[in-house]
């Protein structure tokens, strides 16, 4: 007799494999269950949990609701009314398509559901315990769908376990509504923990309505829009600021569906990176929409992953939305003042002005300063590099918000305090410039612009240098050396952990190389490992910015406070440096008037 050793498994036991990757926690069984209200067309959904909705989560729609037949078939698994052939996988237009949810979550809870189709005199009931069925009878209830999800787990202990603190459940369930709720403006949302409304937010007629109803006024948020490629992209971003833009949750959604993507989150990162390099957060809320067909959301259980037919396009389309809005950060305020527009270059593409140069500043009145700004030594060959068109210009704009540095129009420095600060005036009020973020901020755009067509500059060393490093800088620094040769740099290995260098990069002075490249080596060892040419290039971009800065303490000549004004205007962003630090503090003329009682 053949004797098998391999069996079917039970339903009930599939189901709660299936569950295993599509429920983890309260909160996302309540995302399948308000998924589903939505592809049902309700426009009211009503969620109640107790106790972090680890005893009993509820979910409530008036959509279009079920027949006794369908909803028979909608606990049962891979039964579903979104798709009924292969190829409409090509072109979802749903949030639910996998017929997973119903019988994943009703496998392992206390699960009761209650539907009545629009237009039916009566509605069902059908209650499943741990999987099996136990009633199924007639009912009176309101036109719609209500799932009540008991005890979540109550048989897997394993799973039950790892929940956490009903607090904490309850504050993941309250993220995702505030989150779904961004995404479907038009549903009414209501969210109950026991008897406190957490979240109230009836039907709204625009995401602009909705984004208030939950987050109130923002002004530390701007405005995403931009449509290219066939791709739409909308939202709000954090805004650029003295402090970094704030921190916060980062809602996507591509076509409707809520995604974590990380061609996405990159493409977020990269729009940030041009104005500032430090790490971080930036709270967005964006919408992404693309023809169903070019983007596969059948890549995993939880529907939060997506696949891009052309990845690169969305993330080039992504990025500029981002820098477009942030380029235009302060703009609702903005005021162009007459004296700053008569000095607005007419072209974008303005070459530079006559940079400072050790030569170019009046020896009998500056004396030594210039020596002493080594940081400086070199720009002059910045005049050899005319940079490419640069981008838009918020510098050239003054907010009308106090102390906030989206300055700059041209200004005439009157000297430095403590000489570490540039203190300038024009016809708008007075500001403050920290000399060192500002060259550094400089630096930075310079490096990062000419980067993107050449290499830069070197300078040869007319007998090379040998260098002895530690192990870990030895290896970091030759791991990276093409991207060091970018930068200008020439070396080669000396063996041991020495190595021998041969030029070094024009803008750099050559008694700070060494420091240099053990910074480099330093800040590339910080490099999260797999890190891209070109997060190579900005954190060595960020490194020599800094390294090549006028410091704090230097004396500064005239001609090079101006250098630095005359720069700082032109680089876009220029109110924040590289590391996020503010750049420049400003007392508008408002200010100065009202505190002397002229207005
Ligand atoms: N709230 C609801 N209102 C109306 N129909 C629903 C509702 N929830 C589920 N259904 C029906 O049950 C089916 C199965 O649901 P589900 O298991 O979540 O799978 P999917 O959403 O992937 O189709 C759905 O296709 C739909 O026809
Ligand atoms: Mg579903």
């Amino acid at each position: 007799m053949a004797v098998t050793r391999i069996q079917r498994l039970p339903p009930a036991l599939a189901n709660q494999i299936a569950a295993g990757e599509v429920v983890e926690r309260p909160a996302s069984v309540v995302k399948e269950l308000i998924e589903n209200a939505v592809d049902a067309g309700a426009q009211r959904i009503g969620i109640t949990i107790e106790f972090g909705g680890k005893k009993l989560l509820v979910v409530e729609d008036d959509g279009e609701g079920m027949s006794r037949a369908d909803a028979e078939l909608a606990i049962e698994r891979h039964a579903t009314s979104k798709i009924r052939q292969a190829t409409d996988l090509a072109a979802i237009r749903t949030l639910g398509f996998r017929g997973e949810a119903l019988p994943s979550i009703a496998s392992v809870s206390r699960f009761k559901l209650r539907t009545r189709l629009r237009g039916d005199l009566s509605g069902t009931e059908i209650v499943v315990e741990a999987g099996a069925v136990t009633t199924v009878r007639e009912v009176g209830a309101p036109e719609g769908t209500r799932v009540e999800v008991a005890e979540l787990f109550y048989n897997l202990p394993a799973r039950r376990k790892f929940l956490k603190a009903d607090t904490a459940e309850s504050a993941q369930v309250s993220r995702l509504v505030t989150q779904l709720a961004l995404g479907y403006h038009e549903v009414g949302f209501v969210l109950r923990s026991g008897e406190r409304v957490l979240i109230e937010a009836p039907p709204a007629g625009s995401l602009e309505e909705r984004f208030y109803q939950i987050y109130g006024d923002r002004p530390d948020l701007v405005v995403v829009q931009k449509q290219a490629a066939g791709i739409t992209v909308r939202g709000f971003v954090a805004a650029l600021a003295e402090t970094g833009p704030v921190r916060g949750p980062q809602h996507v959604f591509v076509n409707g569906r809520m995604v974590r993507d990380r061609t996405i989150t990159h493409a977020i990162q990269q729009g940030y990176s041009v104005a500032t390099i430090k790490e971080r957060s930036p709270e967005v809320h964006l919408f992404l929409d693309l023809p169903p067909d070019r983007v596969d959301v059948n890549v995993h259980p939880t529907k939060a992953e997506v696949r891009f037919l052309d990845q690169g396009l969305v993330h080039e389309v992504l990025r500029r939305a981002v820098i477009d809005a942030l380029g235009t950060t302060a703009a609702p305020e903005l005021v162009l003042s007459p004296l700053a527009a008569s000095f607005v270059p007419s072209t974008p593409g303005l070459p530079l002005g006559v940079p400072w140069s050790p030569g170019s500043s009046d020896p009998g009145k500056t004396g030594n300063d210039e020596t002493r700004s080594p940081g400086l030594h070199g720009d002059a060959s910045a005049a050899a590099w005319p940079p490419a068109a640069r981008g838009p210009q918020p510098a050239e704009i003054v907010s009308g918000r106090e102390s906030v540095g989206a300055l700059i129009r041209p200004m005439v420095p009157l000297g430095q305090f403590r000489n570490t600060f540039i203190l300038a005036v024009d016809d708008e009020g007075i500001a403050i410039i920290d000399q060192h973020v500002a060259h550094e901020r400089i630096l930075f755009e310079q490096f990062s612009e000419r980067l993107t067509t050449r290499t830069l500059e070197s300078q040869r060393l007319l007998t090379p240098v040998v260098l002895e490093l530690t192990a870990g800088e030895h290896q970091t620094l030759l791991q990276h050396r093409e991207a060091l040769v970018q930068f200008g740099f020439d070396l080669e290995d000396f063996g041991g952990s020495a190595v021998r260098i041969a030029a070094v990069p024009g803008v750099l002075d050559l008694s700070r190389s060494e420091e240099v490249l053990r910074a480099v080596a330093s800040d590339l060892d910080g490099l999260t490992p797999g890190a891209g040419m070109n997060e190579i290039l900005r954190q060595m971009a960020a490194t020599m910015a800094c390294h090549a800065a006028v410091k704090a303490n230097d004396p500064l000549t005239r001609e090079k406070m101006q250098y630095l004004l005359d720069e700082l205007r032109r680089t876009a962003h220029s109110s924040v440096c590289p590391h996020g630090r503010p750049v420049v503090l400003r007392l508008t003329r408002r200010e100065i008037e009202k505190n002397f009682e002229r207005i």
